[in-house]
């Protein structure tokens, strides 16, 4: 987990009457998203902050989050909320929580803390105290200290010496789908690939290209989204861990997604000029269930042309820009706006992101809407586009 992950922890109260109350870590830029998806996924109290989203729910509502939610990149759950003042005061408090309901026996825990304006600033003893106090609460041979990726995360923050220590419940994160064994250069999440989709309101009746399509992210995410396909069906959650969860509840949760898939034909073209990087796209595809739903095909952007018969549809680009394009990335998005404006494309809305103005100008198009998110550590802005 990234430091910044657990910046943004919510400050609001670590109990809520109606169930447990959980913070979604997002990639900056999608928490509305997430928190319109998390809204129909069952959960209460929806309140979007920075980097992420606050709200409650039930166990049942914590795994079904999990494993549908495709925008979201984990979930926390909140187990204590108190002030420390000092670091005895921190290992008396953190013994809390009813840690025997997450942590069984033997599992190794890592705990990261991130400091701010309080009296105890230096994260690697808060960590200590914390784990100490898990520790002593639990038998101490119970747990290991566990830096592998495995291990049971524990996250505190510390502001203002309100101290608010909360658990992972998703283990890896959760754009790690699994299916994207091989890459090429700078693939996007596939959380921020689902979400472009979300944001264009793309619906499976409705054609989609996907020029430019790298390792096919958009292209799975869509085929999953468009089969009714659960985001995460074969993730190791760490919720799945702990001593609280009903192997029965979370097998119901497991079959409900299960029934929910559809053997929905598509009309989903994702298109590559790098024959090698195609060939990544179809391999990845076939990892993820959905290669025979896709069509791939070799070819210049430029050339792109909507599918016959069809009267619009969804486009979906990530371009090469930075250092990743040699020359001048404009002239590719002045490319892309020309293509657009082509009357076959009436009728026809896009997705592109954006790394700077130039290549917004270069575009030619005025945007209906536009986001902004962080992508590959920098802010770059999704534009919406449409050919009336
Ligand atoms: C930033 S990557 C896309 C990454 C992709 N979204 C993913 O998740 O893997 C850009 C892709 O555009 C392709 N590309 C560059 N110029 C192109 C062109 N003129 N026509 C079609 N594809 C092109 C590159 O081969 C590369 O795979």
């Amino acid at each position: 987990m990234e430091i910044n992950e657990i910046e943004h922890h919510a400050q609001a109260e670590h109990t809520a009457a109606d169930g447990l109350a959980c913070f979604a870590v997002v990639v900056p830029g999608l928490e509305k998203i997430a928190a319109a998806e998390l809204n129909t996924l069952a959960v209460h109290a929806v309140q979007v902050v920075e980097g992420g989203v606050n709200f409650t729910g039930s166990m049942d509502a914590l795994c079904r989050i999990n494993l549908r939610a495709r925008s979201i990149t984990r979930v926390l759950v909140r187990l204590a909320g108190f002030k420390a003042l000092s670091f005895p005061e921190l290992f008396n408090k953190a013994q809390k929580p009813a840690w025997e309901r997450y942590i069984s026996a033997g599992r190794a825990v890592t705990v990261k803390a991130s400091c701010h304006s309080s009296k105890l600033m230096h994260s690697g003893r808060v960590e200590q105290a914390v784990l100490d106090g898990i520790a002593e609460k639990l038998n101490k041979a119970d747990i290991s200290l566990g830096d592998s990726g495995d291990a049971q995360l524990i996250t505190v923050r510390l502001e203002h010496d309100q101290c608010v220590i909360s658990i992972d419940s998703s283990g890896e994160r959760l754009d790690r789908r699994g299916y994207r064994l091989l890459t090429g250069l700078a693939p996007i999440r596939e959380t921020v690939a689902a979400a472009m989709l979300q944001w264009m309101d793309w619906k499976p009746e409705e054609p989609l290209l996907v020029p430019m399509c790298g390792s096919g992210t958009f292209a799975i995410e869509a085929a999953l989204i468009g089969q009714g396909r659960a985001a995460n069906l074969a993730h190791d959650f760490a919720l799945l861990h702990w001593p609280a969860l009903h192997q029965k509840r979370w097998k119901r949760v497991q079959d409900k997604a299960a029934g929910m898939q559809r053997d929905l034909s598509l009309n989903i073209l994702a298109s590559d000029s790098d024959e090698a990087v195609l060939g990544q796209a179809v391999s990845n595809a076939a990892q993820a269930g959905v290669a025979d739903v896709i069509r791939f095909d070799r070819q210049d952007v430029r050339a792109l042309q909507p599918p016959k018969g069809s009267q619009g549809g969804v486009i979906v680009c990530n371009p090469p820009y930075g250092d990743r394009i040699r020359g001048d990335a404009t002239v590719l998005y002045r490319d892309i706006g020309k293509l657009l404006k082509q009357d076959a494309f009436k009728g026809w809305r896009m997705a592109i992101i954006v790394p700077d103005p130039e290549c917004e100008k270069a575009l030619g198009l005025a945007a209906k809407r536009r986001m902004k998110i962080k992508h590959g550590g920098k802010w770059v802005r999704v534009l919406h586009l449409r050919r009336v």
